[in-house]
Formats: C-alpha cells, structure tokens, sequence
C-alpha cells in the first residue's frame, strides 16, 4: 500500500501545518491521555510497552548507554525504562501539556530521568549521541518519515538500536475489518467522550490508515541507512515493534 510521507491531519496544508495540528491536539488531550489510552485499548497498551521494554533489556542494562524516549508524551514508556535501567533516562516531546503530564508523573513515581522539549525532526543533539532511541506511538504522527528516521540515525551511534513501536493495519482481513470498524466508529465515541477531543480520534483511525504497514516501515527503515530490521506484530496486529541498528555512515555522505 502506498502511504503518505508523514502525518496529514485534515486541513494541513503543509508538513509544518501538520505538525502544529498535532501538537496542539495533543496539549489538549494532555491530561486525559493516559486515562483515555488505558481505557480503550483495555490496558493492553502497557504490554505493549512492557513487551519493548524486555526487548531492548540488553542495551538498558549497559550502564553508560545513553537513551533517549522520543515523542515519550506522558512519559509511560520512559518509566517502564528507567524501572528497567535503574537509572535517569531522557524523554522527549515537543508538545508543553504532555511534557508537564510526564514530569508530574516521574515526581509521583520517584523518578529521574530527565525531560527536554523538542522536535524529532529537528533534535538538540550531536551526530552518534544515543545508543538507544524508543518511539511508542509518536513516530506515525511526525510530519515527515523520510527527515525523521535521518535524524533518528544521525543522532544514533553506529550500532545504536532503533525501537518503534507503532499501530498499525493488522495482516488478517477479516480481524482488519472489525477492528476498523472499531476503529472508525466506537472510538471516536469513546474517546471524545472521555478527552474532550472526538477529532483526536477520528485522527487516530485516520493516521493508521494512511501510515505505512508493517513491512513498509521495515524497508523505509533499511533505505534510511539501519541495517539488522526486524519486527514482529503484537495483538493480531494492531501493533507492530520494528528494531534497528543505525548503519555505519557510507564514505560519501
Ligand atoms: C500518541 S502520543 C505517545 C506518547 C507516549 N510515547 C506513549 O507511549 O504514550 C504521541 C506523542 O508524540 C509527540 N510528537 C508528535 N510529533 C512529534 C514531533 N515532531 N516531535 C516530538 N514529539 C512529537 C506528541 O506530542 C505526543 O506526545
């Protein structure tokens, strides 16, 4: 299936449009995101993440890895991380309202790890900075795929792993149905009901629909210089994890 370059909310006629829609729809779903993520999806969310987190255990065990949570909103992966590393981390988010969810919740939780505002696509680092970069349900809504997975391996060390987790179309037709059936009409519902914002959740279905599907985010991934692309579906499909390692950088770049 061919899919957009990178999030096309209704009406944004530019990527920078775009990605002022999607940061101001997410300030305004800010401080019912995480009530709202847990009650639709019944919770499986957090398996999802715990599910990333073992799989990236290698890499958060190294004392001296550096890891960065991009887009980390309310910060639910970067905790479930920094559990796991015994040890601050950094998130990243350029949305305020999440940002501020996110630390809120680390000082609840007695956490660390250390919080920055910032756009992916633009990140304030030096090339070969991290040696981990995690992605939960951010990455589907940047403004352009192609900049960002550069970005993602320009700040990445040779060998750094990339980790996206992502929804995404599940492969079984007739599950694909109903769950966009789902998808389409309950959510929306459900969901506007509960964060104020029913257009957050026409956009959600919408943004699945038009991001690439599981093996075209794999070769998206190989053509932007990562190498060792794996991923694996997760509940039927609704989601998908991709893993990398960021490529050497070729001598004529
Ligand atoms: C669906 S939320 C996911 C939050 C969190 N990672 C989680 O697992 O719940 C998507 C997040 O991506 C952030 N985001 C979207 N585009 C971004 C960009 N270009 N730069 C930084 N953050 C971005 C949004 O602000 C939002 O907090």
């Amino acid at each position: 299936m061919m899919a957009a370059s990178g999030a096309s909310p209704e009406g944004a006629a530019s990527e920078r449009d775009a990605a002022r829609w999607v940061r101001t729809m997410f300030g305004r779903v800010a401080r019912r995101y995480d009530l709202a993520n847990h009650l639709l999806s019944a919770n499986v969310d957090r398996h999802w993440r715990a599910h990333t987190v073992r799989r990236v255990r290698t890499v958060l065990s190294r004392s001296d890895a550096r890891v960065l949570d991009l887009a980390c909103g309310t910060g639910d992966l970067l905790l479930a991380m920094e559990r796991e590393a015994k040890r601050a981390l950094i998130g990243s988010d350029f949305c305020h309202p999440m940002l501020a969810s996110a630390k809120a919740k680390l000082a609840r939780n007695g956490f660390h790890s250390a919080l920055l505002e910032a756009d992916a696509l633009a990140l304030p680092a030096t090339d070969e900075t991290f040696d981990l970069i995690t992605i939960a349900f951010g990455f589907r809504n940047f403004a352009n795929y192609s900049s960002a997975l550069a970005e993602l391996r320009r700040v990445l060390r040779p060998g750094g792993v990339l980790a996206i987790l992502e929804f995404t179309q599940p492969p079984n037709r007739l599950f694909a149905a109903a769950y966009n059936w789902y998808s389409r009409r309950v959510l929306p519902l459900l969901g506007g009901l509960i964060s104020g914002a029913p257009d957050a959740y026409r956009y959600l279905p919408d943004s699945v629909q038009k991001f690439p599907d599981a093996p075209d985010l794999a070769e998206w991934m190989k053509r932007a210089g990562f190498d060792r692309v794996e991923w694996e579906y997760l509940s039927f499909g609704i989601a998908a994890l991709h893993l990398a390692r960021a490529g050497e950088p070729s001598i004529m770049e």
